[in-house]
């Protein structure tokens, strides 16, 4: 006689929220969403109809989704403006279809949605196609509304996901933007096959380097301790780290319904650093090298005000003394490539401080896995 609690304990792969199952899972997930993509060392997207001729010709792209969706979306911006040259617009769904958009024939309209189904970002999908857009769509459920009645798909290989808040669908939406911007500036020849080649093997180590990365699980739990009386945190960052602070911030609102907003470090001093109080934990993401001295200075500044900080940087990044509270460490990986394994510890942090908070994590009150209305 099986039991529904070993039911259930099957069901999550013997984790105890399918929270944890998803994050666990995101190296097989990013694996089987890249491989067959992955042609002679290079990056094909043919399957969905796109062409290096096509890729080659774009004006623009616009990139339109909601919530986590859309922080992947906001990563694929950095990473094809970044090797690409093309210019990259990225939008919330909700806004995108009220603000009369100026969207081409000429454009490409990229609609990430790891549901399908969200009313929204299908909402932006018909207005791209009012516009004369051809509208690429990255999905992860089979069959979807937005995987219809879009003209391009792309799946993405995840398996289903069935905690509310998003996890292994971010990690394989931002490995498909890794994929598109590789191609398209191949295509376009702004960087060279062998710098192709390289991005590319780089990209299939990813899904080692992201369990090798679940090392830090442990001080996740440690420092999640430290959050669990929190009443409101920042999370902090700049470039590519500002975009995961948001991740970051979403992930722990929707779970632990603790306040948190995400800020561009360089902009907390026309401000928002007047919210800095004694004992107020502010998690400051710092992978970018290039950024990391102002990052930190930016650290410092709220540290100064009483801060209590947390920095994930990457393994053997030296601080000066007293700066940080606690660190977060992950593997080294060159800048670009930073995203995909800095989300791990943002998505436990969040995770065990819901569970030392004794929430539901994988259905958070007020929330649904796929808002279908407006
Ligand atoms: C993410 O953790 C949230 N659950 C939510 O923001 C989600 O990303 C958003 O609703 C978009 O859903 P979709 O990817 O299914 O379109």
């Amino acid at each position: 006689q099986v039991s529904n609690l070993d039911m259930d304990a099957a069901e999550k792969g013997g984790y105890e929220h399918f929270m944890l199952k998803e994050i666990h899972e995101q190296p097989t997930a990013v694996k089987t969403t890249i491989s067959p993509r992955i042609n002679n060392g290079m990056p094909d997207l043919s399957e969905c109809g796109l062409t290096p001729e096509m890729l080659k010709n774009y004006r623009k792209f616009f990139i339109v989704a909601c919530g986590t969706a859309m922080h992947a979306g906001m990563v694929g911006k950095y990473v094809i403006e970044k090797l690409a040259r093309t210019e990259v617009t990225v939008d919330i769904a909700s806004e995108f279809r009220y603000r009369d958009p100026i969207v081409t024939s000429e454009d490409l309209v990229i609609v990430i949605s790891q549901s399908g189904e969200t009313a929204d970002t299908k909402a932006a999908l018909h207005l791209a196609h009012e516009k004369g857009a051809k509208v690429l769509a990255v999905v992860n459920v089979k069959g979807s509304s937005i995987a219809r009645e879009a003209d391009m798909v792309l799946y993405t290989h995840a398996g289903p996901e069935i905690s509310v808040a998003s996890t292994k669908a971010f990690s394989v939406q931002m490995a498909v933007m890794y994929l598109l911007a590789y191609e398209m500036a191949y295509a376009k020849g702004t960087i060279t096959e062998e710098e192709c080649r390289r991005l590319t093997a780089e990209l299939q180590k990813i899904p080692e380097m992201i369990e090798k990365t679940m090392e830090c699980e442990d001080r996740c739990k440690y420092v999640a301790s430290k959050l669990i009386t929190a009443t409101s945190l920042l999370y902090i960052g700049r470039g590519l780290d500002y975009t995961l602070s948001m991740e970051g911030s979403l992930k722990l609102k929707e779970i632990s319904y603790i306040h948190s907003e995400s800020y561009a470090a360089g902009e907390l001093k026309h401000g928002t650093i007047s919210l800095v109080t004694d004992g107020m934990p502010v998690i400051g993401v710092a992978t970018q090298s290039d950024l990391l001295e102002k990052t930190v200075s930016n650290i410092m500044e709220v540290k100064s005000r009483g801060a209590f900080t947390i920095t994930v940087c990457k393994e053997g990044t030296e601080f000066s003394e007293g700066v940080m509270d606690e660190v977060i460490e992950v593997p080294v990986l060159e800048d670009i490539l930073m995203p995909l394994i800095t989300v791990i510890p943002l998505q436990l942090v969040a995770y065990y401080t819901t569970v030392l908070k004794g929430l539901n994590v994988d259905k958070p009150r007020n929330l649904a896995k796929s808002v279908t209305v407006e």
